[in-house]
Formats: C-alpha cells, sequence, structure tokens
C-alpha cells in the first residue's frame, strides 16, 4: 500500500531534536511529500547549530524509509538565516517574496553574494535541448547588456565543458576557493568539474547537496546580474533538491511540441510550484524545421504543443526555437550560434527569448496557476 503522509509524521514524531522536544514539534520540518514511494522533506536550521542536527536528520531519513511502502526517502538539512542576518552586499534571491516568508517552515535558501538573481533551465525530459537552450538564453542575456553566469549542476552528464569547448580545469584561489572559467563573456562553472567521470550514476543524487553547495558557495563568481542554472533533466529527489537548494528566482522550462515532452512540461512546473519557485515561461524548442537552404520554415511536429500548453496552465510563453543544424553543429563543435553567428537569425530568436525572460524576471509578478496540477 503507498505511504501516506501521515504515517511519515508519525514516524517523525518520535524522532528527538538536539533539544529533546520531538522533531515534529520543532517548527523546523518542513512540509513532507510523498510521491509514488518517494519521500522528501527538509529540516530548517539555523546555519550555527547545523552540526548538531546532521545526525538528527540522518535519524529522521532512516525513520521515514522504515515505513512500508517507502521506497526512497531523501532528508536534506537546510541552513537558514535569522531575519535580518543577510550579509551585507548578498541580496535577497527572493526579492518580491511575500512578506514573512523567512517566518514559514519552508527554508528559504540563502543568496549568493554579488548575485542579482539565479534562473534555472529545466525539462522533465532529457533530451529536449535545455543545455542548449541555456547557453543560448545566457548569451541572448549577455547581448542584452548583462552580466551573466552559467552554472552547469547537470549532475548526471554535465554538458558545458562541450557546449562551451572547455577543457581546462578551474583553478583554486588561496587553496579553497575556485576560480570560475569565462568564455565569450560568461562566468561558467560545471559540476563536471567536481565529480568524477568514473563516480557511479547511483552516487550522483545523493552528492547533489554538497557539490552544489560548493558550487554556490565556493566559487568566485563575482558580481552578475543573472546567473542561469543548466539542471538534470527529469523531477526525481536529486532535482528536486537541487530546486529547493538553490536560490532561485525563477524557472524556465524547456518542452519540444510533442504531447509526450508536454505532459514531462507539465511535471517540471509542479515541481517548481511546490518548491515555491516562479516559473517564469516555457520555451519551446525544435518548434518548427527551418531549411538551412532557403530558410523556409515547416511545422513538421504541428508546433504550437508548448504555447497551448502555457496558456493552459497559466504560464508565460517564452518563444519558439527552430530545429535547425547549425544549432546541433554549432552547439556539439562548442561554438554557440549567439556568440558565433551574432546576426543571424537563429540569434536573433534567442535573444526574443532573453528579452521575454528578462521581462518576466522584472515583471510585477506573474498571474495565478489556473489550476493545480495533479501529479
Ligand atoms: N533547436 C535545435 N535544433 C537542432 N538541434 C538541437 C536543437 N536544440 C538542441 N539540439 C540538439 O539536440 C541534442 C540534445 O540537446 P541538449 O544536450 O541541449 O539537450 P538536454 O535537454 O540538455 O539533454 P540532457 O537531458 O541529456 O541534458 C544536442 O545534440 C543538441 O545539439
Ligand atoms: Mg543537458
Amino acid at each position: 500500500m503507498a505511504p501516506t503522509k501521515q504515517q511519515i509524521l508519525d514516524s517523525l514524531a518520535k524522532i528527538a531534536g538536539p533539544d529533546g522536544a520531538p522533531l515534529t514539534a520543532s517548527g523546523k520540518l518542513s512540509d513532507v511529500m510523498v510521491s509514488d514511494g518517494k519521500v522528501f522533506f527538509s529540516i530548517a536550521v539555523d546555519a550555527a547549530v547545523v552540526q548538531a542536527w546532521e545526525p538528527v536528520r540522518a535519524r529522521a531519513e532512516a525513520a521515514a524509509r522504515a515505513v512500508p511502502g517507502v521506497e526512497s526517502a531523501l532528508v536534506a538539512l537546510t541552513a537558514e538565516r535569522k531575519a535580518g542576518a543577510r550579509p551585507s552586499g548578498a541580496p535577497d534571491a527572493r526579492a518580491g517574496a511575500p512578506a514573512g516568508a523567512a517566518a514559514r517552515a519552508a527554508p528559504t535558501p540563502i543568496g549568493v553574494p554579488g548575485v542579482e538573481a539565479i534562473i534555472a533551465v529545466a525539462s522533465g525530459k532529457g533530451g529536449v535541448g535545455k543545455s542548449t537552450t541555456a547557453v543560448n538564453l545566457a548569451l541572448g542575456l549577455r547581448d542584452l547588456g548583462l552580466k551573466v553566469g552559467i552554472l552547469d549542476a547537470d549532475i548526471y552528464g554535465p554538458s558545458l565543458p562541450k557546449l562551451l569547448a572547455i577543457r581546462e580545469r578551474p583553478q583554486t584561489l588561496g587553496g579553497t576557493r575556485l576560480k570560475p572559467i569565462t568564455r565569450y563573456g560568461l562566468t561558467v562553472m560545471s559540476i563536471g568539474f567536481l565529480i568524477d567521470e568514473e563516480t557511479p550514476m547511483i552516487w550522483r543524487g545523493p552528492m547533489v547537496i554538497s557539490a552544489l553547495t560548493q558550487m554556490l558557495r565556493e566559487v568566485e563568481w563575482g558580481e552578475l546580474d543573472v546567473m542561469v542554472v543548466d539542471m538534470p533533466p527529469g523531477t526525481g529527489d536529486a532535482q528536486l533538491t537541487m530546486a529547493q537548494q538553490v536560490p532561485l528566482k525563477g524557472a524556465v522550462i524547456v518542452s519540444t511540441p510533442q504531447d509526450l515532452a508536454l505532459i514531462d512540461a507539465r511535471r517540471g512546473i509542479a515541481m517548481f510550484r511546490r518548491v515555491n519557485v516562479p516559473v517564469l515561461g516555457i520555451i519551446e524548442n525544435m518548434s518548427y524545421f527551418l531549411c538551412p537552404q532557403c530558410g523556409a520554415r515547416s511545422d513538421i511536429f504541428s508546433h504550437g504543443g508548448a504555447r497551448h500548453e502555457a496558456e493552459r496552465l497559466g504560464v508565460p510563453f517564452l518563444g519558439e526555437v527552430p530545429l535547425h543544424m547549425d544549432i546541433r553543429e554549432k552547439s556539439d563543435a562548442g561554438l554557440p550560434v549567439v556568440a558565433t553567428v551574432p546576426d543571424g537569425p537563429l540569434a536573433a530568436v534567442y535573444r526574443d527569448v532573453a528579452a521575454k525572460v528578462l521581462e518576466q524576471l522584472k515583471g510585477p509578478g506573474r498571474p495565478p496557476p489556473k489550476f493545480v496540477i495533479e501529479e
């Protein structure tokens, strides 16, 4: 039988925090999410007492896992800053969040000093062109005059080293901090630099939090207007943890026009909504075929699915990127179109998308969802 949230809460009530009080009465527990036998929740504590709480986290994870029917449980310990204790110069990446949000049980990840806004590029499904879009979107934002960084958080298949032809490793500064790579005016960091290619896939999920923390906090990002995060595909535990751990100002969902991919896009949207990250909109990739010879356009997939879906779900539609040989060939060669053919039609498409993303980032707030998406 599928485990219920109440069963998980009952098992957590038997776990005591460092002060002896039950975890469920501590006020530090996030909402407990149970889906398909997978359990996920977080415990938000003050940064100063993280160590004392680590054994509690481990016990809570074991307790959740012991509930009949639970296949996997992931419990994240998040260090919450005290209200007003934000270091100077560290922007609140959730600026615009409703007043009192910090007081809620759901933890607000700490912003990255110097970085104004962090946005995720995500998809429910692999191979829809997320990384390609992330790179060209970052370059499009650069062309709008912004200082842009790009973080490759795809723990299962980092692709920025290839898409940006990066062969060197980042240098360490003073033995502890990493200096990001600069390419085409972008500040770049990839999880590929931190995780050994030999690391078995099964270990990668649990490594997410430490690798992410390292990439956000131990890298000299400098002053950035926007950091674009290329997320791993899917909506599993690792992705959910990431969505919750990174102080995201918004998420952009990439989808292809086919129905199947759109179902996954819906899952992606649902995931970000669950962790209270605004969905900035959907990009339809491989939307139509643009003939490299004559420039004629053909709608080989009966394109427009994502636009329709965006309308239905009440999220903005950010544009259509054609299926074009140049995008693939140039991406594979580490020569992204926006950087290498800036006057071409494809660069213009990505710049339009970037402008729409920026509009959403600056916008006065998005319309509320039209309906709740069922998982
Ligand atoms: N608009 C496009 N036109 C032509 N080829 C494209 C387009 N977008 C992406 N591609 C190609 O599709 C393949 C998959 O793209 P990409 O690696 O960006 O997808 P992804 O969603 O990041 O994949 P993964 O889920 O594995 O991370 C690549 O070979 C890429 O060059
Ligand atoms: Mg990718």
